[in-house]
């Protein structure tokens, strides 16, 4: 495998699990120093001891307190960032701990704001202190997790899918501005991907056969499939790719 991000630094919030977890692995092996980051501190910690050079960091994206924490310990460690993954994320039915999803004017407004705290406003949060650690060091990369959800919607999906919505949004917005200075910013749009975040909804005896039945490619992602994906998007490989969000979604969307 190639070495390609040997001595560069790259952070991935959501880095416990499911797609986060596999992004580190793969910037791990070839040649990052990953900070893993997530508010699951047992489980960050645990990643980071089995990849060289890797640390963990406890960190609630949606508190901005939080995050101001992460970023001055990054800057005392490595005083720069080449890589950044915006990848944490939760959704209505993180939320709702199994609960049916409500319509939307029944929706509990509580539910609202967390999902758009954690998804919206946890991107804004990491890019606030991301952007001047990239202007210092002369540039860097940032990929945003969007999903399916910034281009289309489901019902009952209200939150999660304005946050997606607003992902693209302020991904595009990055690109723009900072383009200048050599920081490209790009969007990772997922399709239905078998992690924690969705076992209830791809196991469900209601869901999973039409979710099959969508995805042209015939499977549900690996998070691998999708790793794969946003590590490029944060390599010099696409290195004239800026603005852009990769659909990784096996199909659904064509
Ligand atoms: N799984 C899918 O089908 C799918 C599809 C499209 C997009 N996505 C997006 O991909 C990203 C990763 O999802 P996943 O499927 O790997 O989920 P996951 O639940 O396996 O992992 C998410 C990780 O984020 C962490 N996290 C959640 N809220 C946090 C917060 N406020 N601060 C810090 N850490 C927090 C969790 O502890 C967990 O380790 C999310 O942004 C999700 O919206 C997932």
């Amino acid at each position: 495998m190639s070495r390609q991000f040997e001595g560069k630094v790259a952070l991935v919030t959501g880095g416990a699990s499911g797609i986060g977890a596999a992004a580190c692995r793969q910037f791990s092996a070839q040649g990052a120093l990953v900070v893993v980051a997530d508010r699951n501190a047992s489980a960050a910690e645990a990643l980071a001891g089995q990849l060289d050079g890797a640390i963990s960091c406890n960190v609630d994206v949606a508190d901005p307190a939080s995050c101001e924490t992460m970023f001055s310990m990054l800057r005392d460690k490595f005083g720069r960032l080449d890589c950044a993954f915006n990848n944490a994320g939760i959704t209505e039915v993180t939320v709702l701990k199994g609960e049916p999803l409500p319509e939307t004017h029944m929706l509990p407004l509580d539910v609202w704001r967390q999902v758009l705290a954690a998804d919206l406003d946890g991107v804004f949060h990491c890019l606030r202190g991301e952007l001047p650690l990239m202007l210092e060091s002369g540039g860097g990369a940032i990929v945003n997790a969007a999903s399916l959800q910034a281009h289309l919607s489901y019902p009952r999906t209200a939150p999660y899918t304005a946050a997606k919505h607003g992902v693209l949004g302020l991904t595009r917005t990055i690109a723009k501005e900072y383009g200048n200075r050599n920081i490209r910013c790009n969007a990772i749009s997922p399709g239905i991907v078998d992690t924690p975040l969705n076992t209830d909804v791809i196991n469900s005896d209601e869901f999973r056969d039409a979710l099959l039945t969508s995805i042209p490619l015939g499977r549900f992602a690996t998070p691998e499939d999708i790793a794969r994906a946003a590590v490029w998007l944060a390599s010099d490989q696409a290195g004239y790719v800026n603005g852009a969000f990769l659909a990784a979604d096996g199909g659904i969307m064509a």
